[in-house]
């Protein structure tokens, strides 16, 4: 051990790091070697590139790069019958070949929500009692069994989820779910960062780690082996979305064809949206490429911009629903895409050794996020859908974005539904009917005895 420490006291003294041994003579044999296993596994070069972000973030007045204008979108409600049927058509096929794979993102913290396991494992309150994953698997075996072939489902998970999650899945017999349809893989996380660049101890023998962001998706992808598995399967387009989503239509067929008849290699969905305030970035073109800028980022006056018929006109909200098309992940998997710099209160450990967590920002936390991908292609497939079929996301304890209101949402747009199939205004009075994803993925199949076992 004692050549490891000396090898990694140099190290960390070349990147003026040497402070992340600063208690080592004062720590057990076992928390000696939980340190320098943690430091080993740093990228020292890389970690002096972030302090420069963390500097340059620091700054209150920094501006926007690039110059930002409006992106075209196709209106999903203006498509005519028979086109609609098209891509419906098309989209089918694709799903029967097994060209699609499912692509969640699940390695965030949650910290909004102060949910205490994966996000994924979130009950939000439904009379079911479903977790966000068991919707989604549900929706997912709706379509597979349909489409006569299951979906490949990638799941990505990080250091501190990994387990609970694969746990929580193996524990619920995967949903019913093909083990083998389900790969599991693990995404990067990086060291926090004080103002000055040094590496952030939590504890006097650990080291102040956060997950590197969803845009660290690709490369993970790849080094896991998930990409292997989708070329393996031969999947063609990879349907991306996030974990907390309560009404994520997983491999909308819809979708699936018009991206793949437009055929650029990424196609997105998004919304109007519904305050200019709203918690979404804003898709648009940044020097005439598509590309999206983060709603923490997002200057005022690009925020609240209206036309003169008084609408946003930076409106169109990125509800982080894609589709990639796999060459396209493949070809691009490591490409160096920029961090983001998050200033965030940081558990650290004061002048006397003793953990604290600050009443203030104290220190940066590194992300890439997967819509900078976005600008690596000249154009892409932009289709406007109505938020209230789609888009249920649970950020916080209560409010807007809570299980509340995505509760909510779900109740109204099953109501929709059962009075599509006719069922009289009346018999849903003052009802909130939840309708199994394994008996309609999008309001499908309310036959008059369907609809009469669900009223009850
Ligand atoms: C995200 C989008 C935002 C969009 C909004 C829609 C990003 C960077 N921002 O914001 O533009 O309008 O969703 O709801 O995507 N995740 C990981 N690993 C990480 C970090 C995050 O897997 O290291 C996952 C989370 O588990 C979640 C998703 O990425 O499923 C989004 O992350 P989150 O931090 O919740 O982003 P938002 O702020 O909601």
């Amino acid at each position: 051990m004692d050549h490891l420490y000396n090898r990694l006291s140099q190290l960390a003294s070349s990147y003026g790091q040497e402070h992340l041994l600063r208690y080592y003579e004062t720590l057990s044999e076992s928390s000696k070697s939980k340190l320098l296993r943690q430091i080993e596994q740093i990228d020292f070069a890389a970690i002096a590139g972030l302090s420069w972000h963390a500097r340059e973030a620091a700054n209150p007045d920094k501006a926007i790069s690039g110059a930002i204008t409006p992106i075209e979108a196709y209106d999903a409600a203006a498509f005519g019958e028979q086109e609609r049927e098209h891509f419906i058509r098309k989209g089918w096929e694709l799903l029967r070949q097994g060209k699609v794979g499912a692509f969640v993102v699940a390695g965030g913290q949650g910290s909004r929500l102060g949910h205490e396991g994966p996000k994924g494992t979130y009950d939000i309150g439904l009379p079911s009692g479903k977790s966000l994953f068991q919707l989604q698997a549900e929706r997912l075996l709706n379509v597979s069994r349909r489409a006569g072939r299951p979906i490949p489902w990638y799941v990505m998970t990080s250091p501190d989820n990994e387990r609970e999650t694969v746990q929580f899945f193996e524990s619920s017999g995967y949903f019913g779910y093909a083990k083998e349809d389900i790969f599991f893989f693990r995404q990067n996380v990086l060291p926090a960062l004080d103002p000055d660049g040094r590496i952030v101890l939590s504890a006097k023998d650990e080291i102040a780690m956060a997950p590197s962001g969803n845009g660290d998706a690709f490369r993970s992808a790849k080094q896991s082996g998930a990409l292997a598995d989708m070329r393996r399967r031969g999947v063609e387009w990879v349907f991306y979305y996030n974990v907390d989503n309560a009404l994520i239509q997983i491999a909308d067929p819809l979708f699936v064809g018009i991206a793949a008849h437009y055929n650029h290699p990424i196609a997105t969905k998004v919304a109007e949206k519904s305050h200019p305030e709203e918690k979404v970035g804003i898709l648009c073109l940044r020097d005439g490429r598509p590309a999206v800028v983060e709603y923490t980022e997002v200057p005022k006056e690009l925020m609240v911009e209206t036309d003169r018929n008084g609408r946003l006109v930076y409106g169109l909200g990125n509800l982080s629903i894609h589709l990639f098309r796999a060459d396209f992940m493949e070809e691009h998997a490591e490409a160096d895409i920029a961090y983001h710099a998050a200033h965030k209160k940081i558990k650290s450990v004061n002048v006397e050794g003793e953990p604290v967590v600050p009443e203030r920002p104290n220190a940066y936390k590194f992300e890439r996020f997967i819509f900078d991908f976005f600008p690596l292609i000249e154009r892409m497939t932009v289709l406007n859908i109505r938020r209230e079929e789609e888009f249920a996301p649970v950020k916080n304890k209560d409010g807007e974005d809570s299980p509340e209101s995505a509760r909510r949402l779900l109740f109204d747009l099953h109501r929709r539904w059962l009075e599509q199939a006719g069922v009289p205004a009346h018999r849903l009075k003052g009802r909130d009917i939840e309708i199994s994803p394994l008996v309609s993925y999008g309001g499908e199949g309310l036959t008059p005895s369907v609809c009469e076992s669900l009223l009850g």
